[in-house]
């Protein structure tokens, strides 16, 4: 049994699909701390059973021994966490408490009970300010703000308890931009209040509920001036983490793995992207830069080729047709 943290929410919802799929059983655990039920409920109806849920805090060591009490559970998929980056330099010591001490109290639960693989949901947020374009995965790590240092600060403390036990298996996965939503338009990307980032901004203004897209920077040094970002389809993401969990038993110590497509797009290619799978035009406006943002940020991804035969099967046009589809048929998340 493959336990799920944060199964309800956008990447785990996904997960649970590709996971039911190829064969795993699961159980989720979620604290609905940004998500909502009717995420899981939507997956239930897709894979057409009933997937095991358990309401709770990671941080919860109680509620989370009576899950390991009651299941079998072999490995853990972490995505548990809050993710938010402006929120985080508001708040950082509930991003601090949620995100490490809810892996602390996770990973203790699991070596109580000798369940000792995991594979942890960390962010291409950790190359900080990358030197050259494209990423791989000995590049230097480093942090810009606390959400991003708590991803920095989770892969060491998953490195020291390897060093500690080398009995553990230990994979990060580094996502670059996961967008895009479900086939079925059942299940999507569900941010509360005005967006942040990209795609679901586009998403919004496509379909009306704001009046236009602010491109923050038309003065890098890219191709049109915008900033340029690895977009990677949540379905290919899942996938990613599949073959992750079908290796994970081969490899010796942690292994991270960047999880994108290896091809870079600028803000102004995305919203041409857009307009051409929704047939909407979405206008915009070019603004200052974002504080904290980068010019380009793009993976080598033949890591993950290589160990995991994984590579990225959608292009620009699905993530966005699908997003589309997705916010057509739910303007307003699952609360529609
Ligand atoms: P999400 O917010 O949709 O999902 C996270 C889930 O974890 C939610 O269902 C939330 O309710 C739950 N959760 C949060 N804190 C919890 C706690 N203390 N106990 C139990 N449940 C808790 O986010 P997502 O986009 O699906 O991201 C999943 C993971 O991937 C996160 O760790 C995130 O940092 C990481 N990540 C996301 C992105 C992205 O762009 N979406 C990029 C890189 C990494
Ligand atoms: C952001 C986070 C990053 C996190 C990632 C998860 C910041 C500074 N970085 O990355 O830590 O891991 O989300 O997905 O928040 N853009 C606009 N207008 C908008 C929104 C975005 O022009 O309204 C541009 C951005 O400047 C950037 C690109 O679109 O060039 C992508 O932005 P976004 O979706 O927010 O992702 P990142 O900034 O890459």
């Amino acid at each position: 049994m493959i336990l799920v943290t944060g199964g309800a929410g956008y990447i785990g919802s996904h997960t649970c699909i590709s996971l039911i799929e190829a064969g795993f059983d699961i159980v989720v655990y979620d604290n609905f701390s940004n998500s909502s039920k009717k995420s899981l409920q939507r997956v239930e109806s897709i894979v057409e059973r009933n997937i095991p849920l358990v309401e709770g805090d990671i941080r919860d060591k109680e509620v989370l021994q009576d899950v390991f009490d009651k299941y079998d559970i072999d490995s853990v998929i972490h995505f548990a966490g809050l993710k938010a980056v402006g929120e985080s330099v508001q708040k950082p010591l509930e991003y601090y408490d949620n995100n490490i001490n809810g892996t602390i109290a996770l990973c203790e639960v699991m070596r109580d009970n000798g369940c000792k693989k995991i594979v942890f949901s960390s962010s291409a947020t950790v190359y900080g300010d990358p030197k050259s374009v494209p990423i791989s995965e000995d590049f230097p790590l480093s942090a810009t703000n606390p959400y991003g240092r708590s991803k920095l600060f989770i892969e060491e403390i998953l490195r020291d308890i390897y060093v500690s036990d080398a009995t553990w298996k230990i994979i990060l996965l580094r996502y670059f931009n996961p967008v895009g939503a479900h086939k079925s338009g059942l299940i999507g990307e569900d941010p509360n209040g005005i967006p942040n980032n990209l795609m679901p901004y586009i998403s919004q203004v496509a379909i009306g509920k704001r009046d236009y897209l602010s491109v923050f920077g038309g003065d890098y040094a890219t191709n049109d001036g915008t900033g340029v970002r690895d977009y990677i389809h949540v379905e290919d993401l899942a996938d990613g983490h599949v073959k992750a969990l079908e290796n994970i038993d081969k490899f010796d110590g942690v292994k991270a793995i960047n999880l994108g497509t290896g091809q870079g797009y600028s803000v102004l290619e995305v919203v041409k992207a857009f307009e051409r799978a929704s047939e909407k035009k979405v206008p915009y406006k070019i603004v200052g830069r974002r504080e904290g943002d980068i010019q380009s940020c793009y993976a080598d991804p033949s890591y993950a080729k290589k160990v995991l035969d994984w590579s990225a099967k959608h292009g620009i046009n699905d993530m966005c047709k699908d997003a589309w589809n997705w916010q057509s048929k739910n303007p307003n998340g699952y609360g529609s």
